[in-house]
């Protein structure tokens, strides 16, 4: 059910326009143009929200919201947290916070011939039993703060420093934050911010003393880029028995992926980035699709709904953002600081990981960019001793009740999930099940109850 109206301009129909703020569109105008706190509805509001100072010489700051477990299992001070960062590079995680994983999302509606944009409680809300905080991240991107773009991050180090710093703030707004276990999530270009930041964190962690540690506890990664230079190399032939592509198309694309490889093993970043952005423009013009991002869709995903929402000046006050931030869903400064990063592999960091805490990696089956295949190819090249006691062990049938929800196969610290009727942007496409498989790992209950991996496939049915 919609909580939240705005109502557009009716001249132009095809142009969203967000003109004020007015509660279900009564009494209009003449009296009270409702004020945010009503109508934004209270509880869709972050519990807390602000900026976190990463760089206190020129103030540059990491934007966040952080939303409070809805139904916590224990005491909030043992509850774990949920970190979520999204991909890109530059990509702002407002986008998984409104349009993914948070309590409510934006959606669009058109009733009597007026868009509206409104929010709608998330079923799949991964703040159900966890606290949940999104990052903006690395600094320059959505609303945070980079103070001059020379301080923008250009590795991944620098990019886990900030927010180590930043999660240290964090925790330490509150005694209730303060031991809580941390679980690293997110998605896509998050593929090597995970496994950087949870990489620099257990290494930090040695050198602090125990009141200044950060307490992770583990790192989930969806649909990432992890590994670019094995991940690059299976477009082709994904696409290829998908029926997506003929033969000679194949050899095509074949060619510029061994391009990208060759310029990546020989350290010429750039031209590789630039090289594997050729192999997904080639593979999106050879099969017409309108995003590699889920094959099945006939449309884009429509993310520039969040930044329509969160151009209005009395939701980034209502979020306490900087009301200047003209809010772009992804930023072309970070994307280009970042550039010669893309094809650089995050995936010893994950080997590092493995060993250490505990690594969930999943997949939405109809990405095209970085889906299924391209992960089981890295996946099997992991230096870890049980790697392939991993690829021994059987995939089993995951069930939400009672429905087909995907795939899991697991060996001790590393889970694999693969969720069926979902693209690259898997809270959106599945938010129930999302949340179920994200609960599940944490609390390590019904897909991921320890002792499950036996030598027989199974069916295992996480009830809701
Ligand atoms: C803070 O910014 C200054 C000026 O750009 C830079 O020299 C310094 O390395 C930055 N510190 C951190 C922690 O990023
Ligand atoms: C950084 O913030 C502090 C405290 O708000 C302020 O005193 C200082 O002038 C700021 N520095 C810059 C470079 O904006
Ligand atoms: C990088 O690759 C491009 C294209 O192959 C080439 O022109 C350029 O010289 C290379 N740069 C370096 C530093 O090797
Ligand atoms: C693919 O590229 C060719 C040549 O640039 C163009 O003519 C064609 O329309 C493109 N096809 C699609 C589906 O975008
Ligand atoms: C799995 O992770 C735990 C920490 O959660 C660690 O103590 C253990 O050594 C890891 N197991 C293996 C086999 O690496």
């Amino acid at each position: 059910m919609p909580l939240l109206e705005l109502p557009s301009m009716e001249s132009k129909p095809k142009q969203l326009h967000l003109f004020m703020f007015l509660l279900l569109l009564t009494n209009c105008l003449s009296s009270s143009a409702i004020t945010l706190e009503s109508s934004f509805p209270q509880q869709a509001l972050p519990t807390k929200s602000g900026y976190l100072t990463v760089n206190s010489t020129t103030n540059s700051s990491i934007f966040y919201t952080f939303y409070e477990a809805q139904k916590p299992r224990t005491t909030l001070f043992e509850t774990p947290i949920l970190i979520w960062l999204q991909g890109g590079p530059g990509c702002s995680s407002m986008l998984g916070n409104f349009y993914e994983l948070g309590p409510f999302r934006v959606s669009f509606s058109l009733r009597h011939n007026v868009e509206h944009l409104t929010l709608e409680r998330n079923p799949g809300s991964w703040n159900h039993v966890f606290g949940l905080l999104f990052l903006d991240n690395p600094i320059g991107t959505g609303f945070s703060i980079a103070s001059s773009p020379d301080e923008i991050p250009r590795n991944q180090h620098d990019v886990a420093r900030h927010l180590f710093t930043a999660t240290r703030k964090f925790v330490a707004l509150d005694r209730l934050f303060e031991n809580r276990p941390i679980y690293l999530t997110g998605e896509s270009y998050a593929g090597k911010y995970v496994p950087a930041f949870g990489y620099y964190t257990l290494k930090k962690n040695e050198g602090l003393p125990k009141s200044r540690r950060l307490n992770l506890a583990g790192v989930a990664i969806g649909n990432g880029l992890t590994d670019p230079e094995t991940q690059v190399g299976t477009h082709a032939l994904s696409a290829y028995y998908s029926g997506l592509i003929n033969e000679k198309q194949r050899e095509k694309l074949e060619m510029l992926q061994k391009e990208a490889i060759r310029l990546t093993r020989s350290g010429n970043w750039s031209e590789a980035t630039s090289a594997r952005s050729r192999v997904l423009r080639t593979l999106t013009n050879m099969t017409g699709l309108a995003t590699l991002y889920d094959f099945r869709r006939l449309k884009p995903y429509e993310d520039e709904l969040v930044a329509k929402f969160l151009s209005n000046v009395e939701i980034k006050r209502a979020l306490k953002a900087r009301e200047s931030i003209s809010f772009d869903v992804c930023s072309d400064l970070v994307g280009k600081a970042l550039h010669e990063d893309v094809m650089k592999s995050a995936r010893y960091m994950v080997e590092f990981l493995v060993k250490n805490t505990k690594v969930l990696l999943y997949q939405g089956q109809c990405d095209l960019r970085d889906g299924v295949v391209s992960t089981e190819a890295w996946m099997k090249k992991m230096k870890w001793d049980r790697i392939g006691k991993f690829l021994e062990a059987e995939r089993n049938v995951w069930r939400v009740n009672g429905e087909l929800a995907g795939y899991m196969q697991k060996w001790e610290n590393l889970s694999h999930v693969v969720v069926v009727n979902a693209g690259h942007l898997v809270p959106t496409d599945q938010a129930v099940n999302s949340q179920a498989m994200i609960e599940d790992w944490v609390l390590e209950k019904g897909l991921f109850a320890t002792g499950l991996v036996k030598q027989k496939p199974s069916n295992i049915d996480s009830r809701r």
